[in-house]
C-alpha cells in the first residue's frame, strides 16, 4: 500500500489526530462536502435534493465501534428515528438505510448487534424501504456474513458489502450471487495486511472485475460501488454482455465524489444511488476518504491554509 494512503488510515485511528483535525479552523467545510451535516434534520434535507434529481439514496449514521451497549442502543434510536423521518417526508421509496454492524455492538457481542439490526430491518420494512450492513475491516467479515445471512431469511433484501481487496472475496461473491440477494461490491477501504487482502491497485481491479462478472452472470442484484472510470466503463460493458437491463443492477458513489458522473449515469437511465453518511462522528470516515485520493487532500490542506 502507499506510504501516505498507510499513514493517514493509520491516523484515522489517533484521537490525537482527530481533536487537532476537528479542532482547526476550515475543517467544516472539508466536512461538509462529504458529510451531510450532524443532524437527522440536515441530512434529509440534503437527500431531498438528491431525490429531486432522479438519484437513489443510502443514508448512513456516522459512527463504529461503540464500547458499551447504551452506546449501541443510542444508534438503534437514531436509526428508528431517522427512519420514521423518511417515511414521513416521503423519502422513504428512494432512501434507505446503511448501517455498521460495529455501530450496533458486533464488536461486543455478536447476538446484540444482530438483535440491534433486526429492530433496524423492523421498522425498515414498515417504512417500504431497505437496508444494506456495511462492511468493515476483515476481523469483522465473518461475523458480518453471519448476521447478514440470519437477517436475510426473515427480509432476503438486507444488502450486504463485499470488498475486492480481499483474497476471500471472489469465493463470497459465489455464495452470495443468488436470488433476491442485493450485493454491493467495493475495492475496500481499510488497510489491510496483505495475507488477506492485494495490496497493489492492479490487482485490486482485477478481482473487481473478476467479482463483478460473478455477480452479473449470477441471480442477485448487483450494486456497483465505484467511482473509477475505468471500472464504470467495463462495468457497462460486462452488464450488456450479460443481457443484464438498466434498473437490474445499480452504480453507487458517495457523497461529495464526482457528482457530474453520478448524474450523467442516471441520466442515461442507470439507476445510481449516493452513500450519505451523516452525524457528528464524521472523523475516521473523512480520514478513508482523503487516504483514497492525494486530491482530496490536497483539497482539505488547501481549505486550512486558506483560512
Ligand atoms: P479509487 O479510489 O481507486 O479511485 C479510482 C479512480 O476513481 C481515480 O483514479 C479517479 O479517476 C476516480 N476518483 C476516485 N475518487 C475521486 C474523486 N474524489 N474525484 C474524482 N475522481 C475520483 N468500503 C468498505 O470497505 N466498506 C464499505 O461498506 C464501503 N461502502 C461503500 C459504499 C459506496 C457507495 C462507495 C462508493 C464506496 C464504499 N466503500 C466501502 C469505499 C470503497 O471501498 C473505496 O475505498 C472507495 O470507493 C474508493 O474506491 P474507488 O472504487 O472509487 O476507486
Amino acid at each position: 500500500m502507499n506510504p501516505l494512503r498507510s499513514l493517514i488510515l493509520a491516523a484515522a485511528g489517533s484521537e490525537v489526530v482527530r481533536h487537532l483535525v476537528a479542532t482547526t479552523p476550515g475543517t467544516s467545510g472539508v466536512v461538509e462536502r462529504f458529510v451531510a451535516g450532524n443532524t437527522i434534520a440536515d441530512a434529509v434535507t440534503r437527500v431531498a435534493r438528491l431525490v429531486d434529481d432522479g438519484l437513489w439514496v443510502t443514508l448512513d449514521h456516522l459512527g463504529e465501534d461503540v464500547t458499551e451497549t447504551g452506546q449501541a442502543e443510542r444508534t438503534v434510536q437514531t436509526y428508528l428515528a431517522l427512519l420514521d423521518r423518511l417515511y414521513a417526508e416521503g423519502l422513504a421509496a428512494r432512501v434507505e438505510v446503511g448501517v455498521k454492524l460495529s455501530a450496533l455492538g458486533l464488536r461486543l457481542d455478536e447476538r446484540l448487534a444482530l438483535d440491534n439490526a433486526y429492530r433496524v430491518c423492523a421498522a425498515a420494512e414498515q417504512c417500504g424501504t431497505t437496508v444494506t450492513l456495511d462492511m468493515e475491516d476483515h476481523t469483522t467479515t465473518d461475523a458480518t456474513l453471519r448476521v447478514l445471512a440470519e437477517l436475510r431469511r426473515t427480509w432476503p433484501w438486507v444488502g450486504g458489502v463485499l470488498q475486492a481487496y480481499l483474497r476471500r472475496t471472489e469465493d463470497d461473491v459465489r455464495a452470495l450471487a443468488v436470488a433476491d440477494s442485493r450485493i454491493r461490491l467495493c475495492k475496500g477501504a481499510y488497510a489491510e495486511p496483505e495475507e488477506v487482502a492485494f495490496t497493489r491497485a492492479h490487482e485490486v481491479d482485477l478481482g473487481y472485475v473478476r467479482c463483478a462478472n460473478s455477480l452479473l452472470a449470477g441471480d442477485g442484484y448487483p450494486m456497483f460501488a465505484t467511482h473509477d472510470p475505468r471500472l464504470i466503463a467495463i462495468l457497462a460493458e460486462r452488464a450488456r454482455w450479460y443481457g443484464r437491463k438498466q434498473g437490474s443492477y445499480e452504480y453507487q458513489m458517495l457523497y461529495g465524489v464526482r457528482p457530474d458522473e453520478q448524474r450523467r449515469l442516471a441520466g442515461e437511465g442507470e439507476t445510481v444511488r449516493v452513500y450519505v453518511p451523516f452525524g457528528e462522528h464524521w472523523y475516521p470516515y473523512l480520514m478513508r476518504r482523503l487516504a483514497e485520493r492525494p486530491a482530496n487532500l490536497m483539497f482539505f490542506l488547501r481549505a486550512l491554509v486558506s483560512r
